[in-house]
């Protein structure tokens, strides 16, 4: 899959952190950096994580560190099988994290290496996306039963094509969530040529309804004044989209017209308390036989994203000093909902799922459709 990477290079800033929310999937790498008998590694929630791929092509992730005095099993060593401690050799089946091998016992010893453990999550690879299941502190080893599915992409048809963006952002992740649905920054921070100006700035109604752990902006057609929803008018079909936004950090958006669609998915997904990173992937038939289509979307993609990044940037500077903030009516009622939503899962703890049938469901803070208007 084609990959930009939009790199920070600016200093990182050590901002106001986040409550995070525990027992979910988050993606930790792209998995094609998961090459056969190399490790890599990632931070997640502010938890090292080291990466591999197995043998057999199973996905792996394991906390980076060695239960036996610590040291990063990321500077061991990885022959697809087992993973080796760099310090005194233990060696780990990195799946289960199950101890294999203790070099320095003898016929002496009585310690059944097979009973410890390093660290292992639930790790599953979808959408070039490795996605790790990161359980609440304490709460022990994780069996094959998790309570949430790993999430996917949507795709409506076997022929498509797809791209993946990165950004680093230097901000919690709640600013990077609200940044994200915040409906009214798009004529200041997105303005372009080709997307849109200042002066396009029209009252708009949306209609929202509540789904579960998230809430949806109910099928519409998009608004007319950006460029790339214009473009999909050569079918001279009707356009809709809907966008959805579900716990923890997930944003879906699907285009159609007629057969031609377009999907992403969006996550906002903790590095620490203090930082995230925004990863889009998408998927598409539009243009499917244009020429250079893929690389013009990455280009157009990588600068709206970049866009983001640069005012998150800014932001994080004036939240060095922790500012009281607001949130207003309308166009923050979005992210009014996200913290309501986020707090009732927060409360509710690991109880809440929506896979599993009959367990409990979150309280929610809509209690039907709503209309909402901004101008933007
Ligand atoms: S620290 Fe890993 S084997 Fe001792
Ligand atoms: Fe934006």
């Amino acid at each position: 899959m084609p990959l930009v990477t939009i790199s920070d290079a600016g200093v990182p800033i050590q901002g106001p952190t986040a409550t995070l929310i525990y027992d979910d999937w988050y993606p930790a790498l792209r998995s094609d950096n998961l090459r056969k008998g190399k490790l890599a590694t990632a931070m997640l929630l502010g938890i090292p994580l080291v990466l591999g791929r197995r043998s057999d092509g199973r996905v792996f992730a394991l906390r980076d560190s060695c239960p036996h005095r610590g040291n990063p099993l990321s500077v061991g060593w990885f022959d697809g099988e087992r993973v080796t401690c760099r310090y005194h050799g233990w060696e780990f089946e990195p799946c289960s994290g199950q101890c294999a091998l203790i070099p320095s016992l003898t016929s002496q010893d009585k310690l059944d290496a097979t009973r410890i453990y390093a660290t292992a999550f639930p790790c599953e690879e979808r959408d070039g996306h490795a996605w790790v299941y990161v359980p609440g502190p304490g709460s022990g080893r994780k069996s094959a039963e998790l309570p949430r599915k790993v999430p996917e992409l949507k795709k409506f048809g076997p022929r498509y094509r797809t791209a993946f963006l990165t950004a680093d952002l230097p901000c919690n992740v709640d600013h990077g969530i609200i940044g994200l649905m915040d409906p009214a920054h798009g004529p200041f921070v997105h303005q372009a040529w080709w997307w849109r100006s200042r002066a396009s700035i029209r009252e708009k109604t949306k209609r929202f309804e509540p789904i579960p752990e998230g809430f949806r902006m109910s099928a519409h057609a998009p608004s007319g004044n950006s460029a790339p929803y214009k473009l999909l008018g050569v079918y001279g079909q009707p356009v809709e989209t809907t966008i959805d936004f579900v716990l923890p950090n997930r944003r879906t958006e699907t285009i159609r017209c007629g057969d031609k669609w377009f999907s992403s998915l969006t996550t906002v997904t903790p590095v620490t308390a203090s930082t995230c990173r925004i990863d889009v992937v998408g998927a598409w038939n539009v243009f499917y036989h244009v020429p250079f289509v893929t690389p013009i979307a990455k280009f157009f993609g990588a600068r709206f994203v970049r866009q983001d990044q640069i005012t998150m940037i800014q932001q994080a500077e004036g939240l060095k000093h922790n500012p009281s903030l607001m949130l207003i009516d309308d166009a923050d009622k979005p992210a009014k909902w996200y913290f309501a939503l986020k707090q009732a899962r927060l409360e509710a703890g690991s109880q809440v799922s929506e896979a599993r049938p009959g367990a409990p469901k979150l309280k929610h803070p809509m209690d039907g459709p709503v209309e909402l208007h901004w101008r933007s």
